[in-house]
């Protein structure tokens, strides 16, 4: 909903010949509020192609798309369907250098590596606290001077000073309380004087955790016959969120049998239908696994010996 509020915020100066650069990378809620932008402003949607062989950005694409004409650049910092991790400072300083604005959409990336509003110089960023480990309630940041002179659809009475005049309507405390405990649990993980110094200290820990488990999982899946990975393979930049397919077996059904040893994974596009579209795939989409802050070296062995009987009876 939020992506929606800001699209709508944005849309208000937008018209025929402003565009809008959005990825086939990108889960479609930073896809659809761009395109509604299409719809209800006549604006132009440009969507960056992603490489299907390495799940990486075409950056020689987005470059070619951004132009003078660019209002706004949408770019995922991760992608939750492969885990690509997008260098968003990158598309920051060409979208700044075009004129434009950059919306970065943390949702993914936010449990796995800091999200650094100052150090990626994006104009707005989302994400979710559900995502890590927080409350279902959603988080919008957007540089001081935009969000003092958007203009965010609001009440004529609500109030007109930011951060205020961007809230969609009355508060919801419960969930700010509960993101805020999320970042300070995330930041338990750690030691350090201030909270941010636990912050990142606790971030450097996951990643290299992450990267860790990442290694073993996408090692011990590569060798299983009938099984096939997707996006880009460590030591490449990337969340420990890994997808496969299994050679004649659904998705669905692997997820399935899966589950009966106690292994989570989920199916599917996730909503990044373009991605699942752009690799080939039928319906049954990719089967993904995950690894959070409390997932074990024990699990990943138990996933990897699952998939090993699942492939070899097929
Ligand atoms: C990259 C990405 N963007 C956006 C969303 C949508 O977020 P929400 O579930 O809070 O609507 C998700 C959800 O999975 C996501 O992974």
């Amino acid at each position: 909903m939020l992506f929606f509020h800001l699209s709508r915020a944005l849309g208000r100066t937008c018209g025929q010949g402003d565009e809008v650069v959005v990825t086939e990378l990108d889960h479609h809620a930073n896809v659809a509020p761009w395109q509604a932008l299409e719809r209800e402003r006549g604006v132009t949607v440009r969507m960056v192609r992603m490489i299907p062989e390495t799940g990486q950005l075409d950056w020689h694409d987005l470059e070619a798309k951004i132009t003078r004409r660019t209002k706004l650049v949408a770019l995922g910092v991760a992608s939750n369907a492969l885990g690509t991790i997008n260098d968003v400072r990158r598309a920051a300083e060409l979208a700044h250098a075009a004129g434009a604005l950059l919306f970065a959409d943390a949702v993914h990336s936010a449990p796995h590596l800091l999200t650094d509003v100052r150090a990626w110089d994006c104009d707005f960023l989302a994400c979710s606290a559900y995502k890590f480990y927080g409350p279902h309630i959603g988080v919008l940041f957007a540089k001081k001077a935009l969000l003092q002179s958007m203009d965010f659809p609001k009440l004529l009475p609500a109030p007109d000073l930011a951060p205020e005049r961007a809230e969609t309507g009355t508060q919801n405390h419960e969930g700010m309380a509960g993101a805020a405990a999320a970042v300070d649990f995330l930041a338990s993980l750690a030691r350090g004087k201030t909270r941010r110094e636990r912050l990142q200290a606790a971030f450097t820990e996951l990643e290299e955790r992450g990267r860790v488990l990442t290694n073993r999982l996408w090692e011990g899946l590569s060798r299983i016959s009938g099984v096939k990975l997707y996006g880009p393979p460590p030591p490449e930049c990337r969340t420990p969120t890994v997808a496969f397919t299994v050679r004649n077996v659904a998705s669905r059904e692997v997820a399935r049998r899966l589950s009966e040893l106690g292994v989570f994974v989920s199916h599917g596009d996730f909503y990044a239908a373009t991605v699942v579209e752009r690799l080939g795939l039928d319906s049954e989409g990719l089967v993904r696994a995950g690894c959070a802050c409390y997932t074990t070296a024990e699990e990943v062995e138990r996933l990897i010996e699952g998939l090993s009987a699942i492939a070899r009876q097929g």
